[in-house]
């Protein structure tokens, strides 16, 4: 990886809440068509880093770049233009509108139609056509005339990752994309996050390290703040300090099995277990 291809970089990033320092001179390089990942405890700054990046906050010290060009001061709705587009941790949707109303909404917004998407649709072909595109890839084609608050919940957050994407992102920035989904309904947002495209670069925060190993090449330990380590996924598992403060948790919580480590982890994995036992899942 050269450092021609890094799509988006921070650069010594601080954010100081009062007397609280949630993020401690944070570094960390995003490559184009990345897919990394983003880890460690509750409260480790994970979210307060997506907030900086996106600029819902701003950084006490340190510098943003994306493509190039330095974006510490610019408000999100430019850093969106500019390619950068985010997940929240917590559900965001709109309640009483249908996958298809809310992607028209999206579509059109980004195609600088601005409120005309509520002409009925049809209207407008290219619209139409992407809607059609998202409501597919995204596996919402069947519930595209239900109201969004009688969606199962894996799809709901199927849709605010379609959303995302209706922005057509350079950077892709997901936090916690299974967070609240039940077990029997995250296998197919597995799947669909692993089949994003390729050349947008993502950056996942998730606690559920079935996902985490499936999908990253790249990983990044976030805790208390600073930077940890960061690595490949081979690397990260059998590290003895990531061990002991995120994915170890779990060997004590699970004693009844022999203790092999957070070794990457491939389907129902002792890493996984670790996380679900020694990770509180909210939001
Ligand atoms: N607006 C705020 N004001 C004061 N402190 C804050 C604020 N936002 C976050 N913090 C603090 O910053 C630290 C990091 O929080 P953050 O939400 O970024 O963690 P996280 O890694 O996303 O955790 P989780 O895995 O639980 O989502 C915490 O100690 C939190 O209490
Ligand atoms: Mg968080």
């Amino acid at each position: 990886m050269s450092t021609s291809d890094i799509v988006l970089s921070a650069q010594n990033l601080v954010k100081r809440f009062g007397g609280i320092t949630a993020t401690g001179n944070v570094s960390l390089d995003l490559h184009k068509g990345a897919r990394h990942a983003l880890i460690g405890p509750n409260g480790a700054g994970k979210t307060t880093l997506i907030n900086l990046l996106t600029g819902v906050l701003e950084p006490t010290e340190g510098r943003i770049v994306l493509q190039g060009q330095d974006i510490t001061r610019l408000a999100p709705h430019q850093r969106v233009r500019r390619g950068m587009v985010r997940t929240f941790q917590i559900n965001q949707l709109f309640d009483t509108l249908t996958p298809v109303q809310t992607l028209a909404m999206a579509v059109s917004q980004h195609m600088g139609l601005g409120r005309r998407w509520w002409q009925p649709l049809g209207r407008n072909d290219a619209v139409t056509e992407r809607c059609d595109m998202l409501l597919e890839q995204f596996h919402l084609t069947e519930v595209m005339n239900q109201k969004t608050q009688v969606l199962a919940y894996a799809k709901r957050r199927l849709l605010e990752i379609a959303i995302a994407l209706a922005c057509e992102p350079r950077v892709l920035l997901l936090d916690e994309p299974v967070a609240g989904v039940p077990a029997g309904e995250r296998e197919e947002l597995l799947r669909t996050v692993a089949a994003l495209p390729a050349d947008v670069s993502v950056l996942l925060i998730e606690h559920d390290m079935d996902l985490v190993f499936s999908f990253a090449r790249r990983m990044t330990v976030l805790v208390n703040g600073t930077v940890l380590t960061e690595g490949d996924p081979d690397t990260i598992a059998n590290d003895p300090q990531v061990k002991a403060v995120y994915l170890g948790h779990g060997e004590e919580a699970s004693a009844a099995g022999p203790s092999q480590g957070a070794s990457a982890p491939s389907g129902g994995s002792a890493a996984h277990e670790v996380a679900s036992v020694g990770v509180n899942h909210h939001g």
